[in-house]
């Protein structure tokens, strides 16, 4: 049997990978500025989290949701006081796409409407729901389109409060920072103007942090920084580090009803201590500085580069808007430098997403080998 053609690929098979690097079969090795989708936030194999996990993998790697679990317990703790949101319910799953699937029925059974404000250059996953919330017609098909979406403006209010003030929207979904669409920030006045208005007509706002959270940006979540309080935050990639691990994180004002959200894996001993490993190595070696620090770093020496029109993002979550194609640019950063970056939706992007330990030296080798590249 063969593959399922999904993505374009590199030309490098990854067998092994410590730390900021990731090495192939002949032993080569390569700058991981992209951890894999933003999936790798402590960096690979970090020593701590091998060994939590092979502890467990030891004393039990799996039971279902049908009996107690103290790891799941252990890890709404950690993560209510890392993300400040104690006062959440946490529901477990797989994956980003889960993560928000679980929010979107949420909104609609507690809400009893069916119709979404999404935003232009969305990405929230690939199941027909969050498909149908996704900003790619590209990917729709006719089940996804079916789904009822007004699409606005990131940081334009404009239309929002005379969409939600007809009653028939059953959440409002956003990215902290889109990331698939390229990199562009919510800002911290646009984010608190929705959530009032989302308040004033008694329709949940929905965080999607997928991408944004897991300290990436300096804060564990990027919408911290507005002071909001959503009423459902999602979050997985780097909460796992590379483990599945989805989260939905829902207000206390949202009824529980048996049997409404469920799961198989999600929540499963190995995976609950995966990230708990990823929050105690978070906090232990004070990640969330080391990417405010350091991404503020980075961007002011991208920014002075000849052909970099624009660099947005926070911590180490960066779009890099060249004056050309992004494609050719990252090839040479592969094959002549050995260093992994990311795409966008939009060409001329090259997306960074390192792990939040990447040392200061790696960024400052990539920018001297963006730079001379873009000269050449
Ligand atoms: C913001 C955001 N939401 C949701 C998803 C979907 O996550 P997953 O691929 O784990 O289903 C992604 C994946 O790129 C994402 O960036």
């Amino acid at each position: 049997m063969k593959l399922f053609d999904v993505y374009p690929m590199l030309d490098v098979t990854i067998e092994r990978g410590q730390g900021e690097r990731v090495f192939d079969k002949a032993g080569r090795d390569y700058l991981d500025l992209y951890g894999g989708h933003a999936v790798i936030s402590i960096g690979h194999t970090h020593p701590h989290y091998v060994a939590r996990l092979e502890r467990q993998l030891h004393q039990i790697g799996f039971y279902s949701n049908a009996v107690h679990n103290e790891l799941q317990i252990g890890l709404a703790h950690h993560l209510g006081r890392l993300g400040e949101v104690d006062q959440y319910h946490l529901f477990l799953s797989n994956s980003g796409a889960e993560a928000n699937e679980n929010a979107i029925k949420m909104a609609a059974y507690h809400t009893g409407r069916s119709k979404f404000i999404a935003f232009r250059k969305s990405f929230h996953g690939r199941t027909s729901g969050t498909l149908g919330l996704t900003d790619s017609p590209r990917l729709q098909t006719a089940f996804s389109a079916s789904i009822p979406v007004l699409w606005h403006d990131l940081n334009d209010m404009s239309g929002i409060e005379e969409a939600l003030s007809r009653g028939d929207v059953a959440a409002v979904i956003i990215e902290g920072i889109q990331g698939v669409g390229g990199i562009h920030v919510a800002t911290d006045d646009f984010l608190r103007d929705l959530a009032a208005c989302c308040k004033q007509y008694h329709t949940p706002l929905i965080l999607d942090e997928i991408q944004s959270g897991a300290g990436r940006t300096g804060k564990f979540f990027s919408f911290q920084s507005s002071g909001i309080e959503p009423d459902i935050i999602t979050s997985a990639k780097g909460l796992g580090n590379g483990f599945p691990v989805g989260a939905t994180l829902i207000h206390p004002s949202f009824e529980a009803r048996h049997g409404l959200l469920g799961t198989t894996f999600g929540g499963n001993h190995l995976a609950c201590a995966a990230a708990l490993a990823v929050l105690e190595v978070i906090e232990a070696e004070d990640l969330m500085t080391l990417a405010d620090r350091n991404g503020r770093y980075i961007m002011d020496i991208l920014r002075t580069i000849p052909g970099v029109l624009e660099v947005r993002g926070k911590g180490l979550m960066i779009g890099i808007q060249l004056d050309q194609s992004a494609a050719p640019i990252r090839k040479q950063l592969f094959e002549r430098y050995r260093m992994l970056t990311g795409n966008a939706s939009d060409p001329n992007v090259v997306r960074l997403l390192p792990p939040l330990n990447v040392r200061r030296e790696s960024l400052d080798d990539f920018a001297a080998a963006l730079k001379n590249i873009l000269e050449s």
